[in-house]
Formats: C-alpha cells, sequence, structure tokens
C-alpha cells in the first residue's frame, strides 16, 4: 500500500446553491496571548472554515471543549471581527457592515445562550427582557407589548409572567425567555450556543422540540452549537464536526452518524451514550491517547495525529518508510504527522479532511456501527 497526501482542492463544502441564508468562506481568528517577559503566543481559535446553510436547515456544530464553537459562532454575528475570511447573510458581506447597516443585520441574526440565568439581567422584569433587542425598532408600546404577550404565551408562559424577574423562573423556562428575546425581532437566522446543556435531560427534550416547532413557524434557520451528539441528532439536519479550530467532517445527518469518516468523529460517537441498554453495556469504546493538544502549539500536519486510534491501525499496513515514530512510542504513517489534510468529498454531501477516511468496516472493527 502507498500513501500519497491527497491533492489540495479548491471546492469549498458549500451544498445550499445560489441562495443560501450564510456562507462563510476560509473564516479564521487568531487570538494573540501576552506571556511574561514580553513574549506572546498566538491561539489559531478558528483555522479556515467555511460552509454554507441552506434557509430553513438547522446545521449542527459538534466539537470538544476549547475547539473554537463559540468563537466561529462569535464572528458570524460580527461580535468579533474574523482575522480573515468572510461571512455572508443573504449575499451580504457581513464582515464590511457598519453603523446602520450593522444594526439593521444584528436584528436578522440573534443567539440564545448557553446558560439563562447568566443572559438574563436579574434586575430586569421580563417584559422588559423580552422587548430589549427592539429598543431601536421604532414602534410603540403598545406593538412591543403586543409581541412580547404573544411570544411568553407561544413559550407556554402566562400573561401574568410578563412583571415578574428571572430569579421566580426555573431552568427551562428561563431559557424559553431566552428564545422569545431572540425571536422578538423576526430574525432569520438563530444561533444556539449549547441552548440546553444547562438544564436536566427531560427539560432538554422539551426546548428541543420547541425550537424544532418554532424554525417552521417562525421560517427560521438554525446553527446549533453542542458538546452533545445526541443533542445535535435530535433536530439537525446536517452536521459539523469541529477539531482544534478546523471542521474535520461536514455531512448530512444520516451520513455523519451512519457511515462517519473522520476517527475524531468516530470516537465522539464512540462515547456518546445509547439509548438501548444492551448495546450500552456490552459495546466498546474508544479511548484516545493522550490529552487535548495545546492550541498554541498544535501538532505538525493532521492536528489529532497524536491522539488517532486510527492513524496506529493504518501505519501497522504501511511500509517502514511511510511511517514515523512519536516520542510516546506509537507509530503513525509519515504524512498525517507533515500533512495538514483538507476537507474532501466523499459524496455531495459528505466532506472529511482524513488521509485514511474510515469506512464501515473500519468502524465496525471499533465497534461503532450504524445501530449507535
Ligand atoms: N478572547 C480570547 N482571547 C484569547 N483566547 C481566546 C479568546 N476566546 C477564546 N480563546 C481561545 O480560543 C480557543 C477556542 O475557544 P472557544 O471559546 O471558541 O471554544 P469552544 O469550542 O466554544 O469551547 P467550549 O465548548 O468550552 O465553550 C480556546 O483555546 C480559547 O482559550
Ligand atoms: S489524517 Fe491521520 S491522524 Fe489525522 S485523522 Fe486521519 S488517520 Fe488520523
Ligand atoms: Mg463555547
Amino acid at each position: 500500500m502507498s500513501v500519497q497526501p491527497l491533492p489540495s482542492t479548491e471546492t469549498l463544502p458549500f451544498v445550499s446553491g445560489d441562495n443560501p441564508i450564510l456562507r462563510v468562506e476560509h473564516l479564521s481568528k487568531e487570538f494573540g496571548k501576552r506571556r511574561r517577559r514580553g513574549t506572546s503566543t498566538t491561539v489559531k481559535a478558528v483555522n479556515d472554515v467555511s460552509f454554507d446553510l441552506a434557509r430553513g436547515e438547522t446545521l449542527g456544530l459538534v466539537g470538544e471543549s476549547g475547539c473554537g464553537k463559540t468563537t466561529l459562532s462569535r464572528m458570524l454575528l460580527r461580535l468579533i471581527e474574523p482575522t480573515s475570511g468572510s461571512v455572508e447573510v443573504e449575499g451580504e458581506q457581513v464582515t464590511g457592515l457598519k453603523g446602520n447597516d450593522l444594526r439593521r443585520f444584528r436584528q436578522r441574526a440573534q443567539v440564545v445562550f448557553q446558560d439563562p440565568y447568566a443572559s438574563l439581567d436579574p434586575r430586569q422584569r421580563i417584559s422588559a427582557t423580552v422587548a430589549e433587542p427592539l429598543v431601536n425598532s421604532g414602534k410603540s408600546k403598545a406593538e412591543k407589548k403586543e409581541i412580547v404577550d404573544g411570544l411568553l404565551a407561544r413559550m407556554g408562559l402566562l400573561p401574568a409572567h410578563a412583571s415578574r424577574f428571572p430569579h421566580q423562573f426555573s431552568g427551562g423556562q428561563r431559557q424559553r425567555i431566552g428564545i422569545a428575546r431572540a425571536l422578538s425581532v423576526t430574525p432569520d437566522l438563530l444561533l444556539l450556543d449549547e441552548p440546553v446543556s444547562a438544564l436536566d435531560v427531560s427539560i432538554q427534550a422539551q426546548v428541543l422540540t420547541l425550537l424544532s416547532d418554532l424554525r417552521e413557524e417562525f421560517d427560521l434557520s438554525y446553527i446549533l452549537i453542542s458538546h452533545d451528539l445526541s443533542v445535535v441528532r435530535h433536530v439537525s439536519d446536517r452536521v459539523m464536526v469541529m477539531y482544534l479550530g478546523r471542521i474535520v467532517e461536514m455531512a448530512d445527518k444520516n451520513s455523519l452518524f451512519t457511515a462517519p469518516r473522520h476517527p475524531y468523529t468516530v470516537s465522539l460517537l464512540s462515547a456518546a451514550p445509547v439509548p438501548d441498554p444492551t448495546i450500552e453495556r456490552t459495546r466498546q469504546r474508544i479511548v484516545l491517547r493522550g490529552d487535548p493538544p495545546n492550541p498554541a502549539n498544535p501538532p505538525s500536519g493532521c492536528a489529532f495525529h497524536r491522539r488517532c486510534f486510527h492513524a496506529t491501525t493504518m501505519a501497522a499496513q504501511l511500509p517502514g518508510d511511510q511511517v514515523t515514530t512519536l516520542d510516546d512510542g506509537s507509530r503513525v504513517p509519515t504524512a498525517c504527522t507533515t500533512t495538514v489534510p483538507l476537507l474532501t468529498p466523499d459524496s455531495a454531501t459528505h466532506w472529511s479532511a482524513c488521509h485514511f477516511p474510515m469506512t464501515p468496516e473500519d468502524n465496525a472493527a471499533v465497534g461503532v456501527t450504524a445501530a449507535l
């Protein structure tokens, strides 16, 4: 078997045709960190990310803590400036917007945060919280009240709740209030950053179902960020998997969950709980070697190569001159240590960034099957 790194491709992973709601090209964000004695380091929190979002679509974004999910979403909303790359919403460049144009854009793209406790002002009544994004809308007091009352009712809250304060609600209710606030300006795009991770499992399902219903009703498109694959599976049409600032796999939901190609995705699937107790008790789990890498000093080539179980399997099948021994004694294909794998299409809707994408047989050999 001879291995050449895959050729670079100019094809970006766009799937939604000529009229996407969102198109992101080569987006990157670097943070500089000062250290003692005047030295500084740079963290590439988001590294050359491209994707698009169709109208009415929910795109899930998963990856472990620190992989860049929130940084990416903050750039999409223009809450922080990208270091390079572009974001277009309905064909309009968001990166160049200023003044009124930026304000107008912010009405169309809203965010629901992870922590419903921290994101609501404890001193503000719910009516004022939900109406907050309408402050420069030119609407009268009566119009705002009508919008707030309508949204609270839609969220399953009572008219009397409008005059209460956040501490008088449960976590699930507070998250519904956060969603009502985001919807008050009738946005097209909603960014949901870990919207249910602070909630009990039973409440999580209710909020996710509500979000699914609202998408249809309000004609919304979602980006749903979560470290939890089962949450993403519940509501997404497509899923992107992020590792150390890069998208390593992107696919329609069924394809990603039944035939994952990137070893990191496979490891996430292997770690996710399975509803069937018999399968859950007996199945193998992949344990990744080592710790997540330091983002300020990422490994060369494929950033996953020091933890990748599949790389060691592949190395065993390659001639010695195509294999490198790492300092922990493990052997991996040299291509994995020298060349960054680019996101490459396996089909029209399935892309992965691995020199040796996993096959269904590879998945079965490590205990990840379509049954999961
Ligand atoms: N303002 C900042 N200054 C410096 N570094 C930052 C800043 N914001 C994020 N980072 C770094 O960028 C990387 C990505 O962080 P980010 O918050 O986007 O990750 P995340 O995937 O949202 O993580 P989590 O799941 O924990 O929310 C991390 O290494 C983080 O330390
Ligand atoms: S390129 Fe190599 S190290 Fe990276 S995920 Fe694929 S097999 Fe693993
Ligand atoms: Mg985050």
